[in-house]
């Protein structure tokens, strides 16, 4: 187990900013894992789990205790004709993973590739993309209860998984509990998933050339064309929310903006494109002290420089309001922000 004391977290989370976490503990086996209650005894509060930091902004400085799991082995536990279902370590890379399990001629993961950050992260937002979620693949979640080291399995119909979001996400319940590993099932049967705008072309793709392999080679090179390389250019991802709005809403929008980007949900309610709204409002490339938004996607906001944390927040802030004046709508965060 390695204990740090007052370490800086450019390295460790992708905006990269200059501020200073009080502890930070990384677990590297089950042994160490053992030891965890005992060593949080002495730590400081809060307590908050760090994957790579992908989808964290740490607007100051964090005074309590961050903890990493290198938890990285992964077995299979089921299989039948058509599927496996996998046990995977929270520390396990969740890209690299994705890889591994299309080089085993499974799918299901294949719209999910080069989304950064580990497999632990993966159930507390729901990761997604293209037209796929996590918890299209999820059966449950194992996890730790980091004071008491109390073990519990979440089967997926009870992780509240909804857009960007869990019950490991919102609410007290499972604030002090921390992913130790997932289960997926993935197929043996390969069925595209590619009704999302960006993969429609690939419906005329012969039956026989469209594989799992195709499908991800093409997220992945529409991500590293849509999207900055968090290791070159510090950011996030996406900063906000797609916002959801009812039938009623959409429709007073549609009459001011005829324009208006949205996708349909189930229950008559629409997602609106947070990155046309930014755009719309005029920010997109736009900087504001040591952050900008990116001249590519206006839902990604840079760090230029490691002092940037504040400006970050005061520009996200700024959009929030703008958004708000301009469309009546509210942009949430997407990230989790210690600020
Ligand atoms: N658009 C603009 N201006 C821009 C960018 C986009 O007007 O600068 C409009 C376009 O009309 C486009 C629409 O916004 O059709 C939606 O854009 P895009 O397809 O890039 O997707 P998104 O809604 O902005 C979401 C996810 C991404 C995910 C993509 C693909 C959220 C908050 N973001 O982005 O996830 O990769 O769809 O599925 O749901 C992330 O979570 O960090 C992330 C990158």
């Amino acid at each position: 187990m390695q204990i740090h004391r007052r370490v800086s977290l450019a390295p460790l989370h992708a905006l990269a900013c200059e501020v200073i976490a009080e502890c930070l503990i990384v677990i590297e086996n089950e042994w160490e894992f053992q030891q965890l209650p005992q060593v949080l005894s002495q730590a400081p509060e809060p307590f908050w789990m760090l994957g790579c930091g992908t989808n964290m902004v740490f607007a100051q400085d964090f005074p309590g205790t961050l903890i990493q799991f290198a938890l990285t082995t992964s077995h299979l536990l089921e299989e039948d004709s058509s599927s496996q279902v996998w046990r995977v370590g929270a520390g396990v890379n969740w890209h690299q993973w994705v890889l591994q399990s299309l080089g085993m001629g499974l799918s299901g993961l294949e719209n999910l590739s080069l989304i950064p950050g580990t497999v632990g992260a993966a159930p507390i937002q729901n990761i997604g993309a293209y037209g796929v979620e996590f918890v299209d693949v999820c059966q449950g979640v194992s996890l730790v209860e980091l004071k008491s080291g109390q073990r519990q399995y979440v089967s997926a119909q009870a992780c509240g998984f909804a857009y960007r979001s869990s019950h490991f996400k919102q609410g007290k319940r499972w604030s002090q509990w921390a992913v130790t590993s997932v289960d997926m099932k993935l197929s043996k049967v390969f069925i595209p998933q590619i009704s999302y705008p960006d993969l429609q072309h690939l419906q005329f793709s012969m039956e026989s050339t469209l594989s799992a392999k195709v499908i991800s080679d093409t997220v992945i090179a529409i991500r590293q064309k849509k999207l900055p390389d968090p290791k070159k250019i510090p950011n996030v991802g996406s900063f906000f929310k797609n916002p959801v709005v009812s039938s009623e809403h959409l429709q007073a929008l549609k009459k001011e903006h005829s324009n208006l980007v949205y996708f349909a949900l189930p229950d008559d309610q629409y997602k609106l494109a947070a990155a046309w709204l930014i755009d719309q409002c005029g920010w997109k490339g736009k900087r504001w002290g040591l952050a900008q938004v990116h001249q590519q996607h206006a839902l990604v906001l840079v760090c230029n420089d490691s002092a940037g944390a504040v400006s970050v927040m005061e520009l996200a802030q700024a959009i929030v309001e703008d958004v708000w004046k301009t469309y009546g709508v509210v942009l949430q965060f997407e990230p989790m922000v210690w600020s």
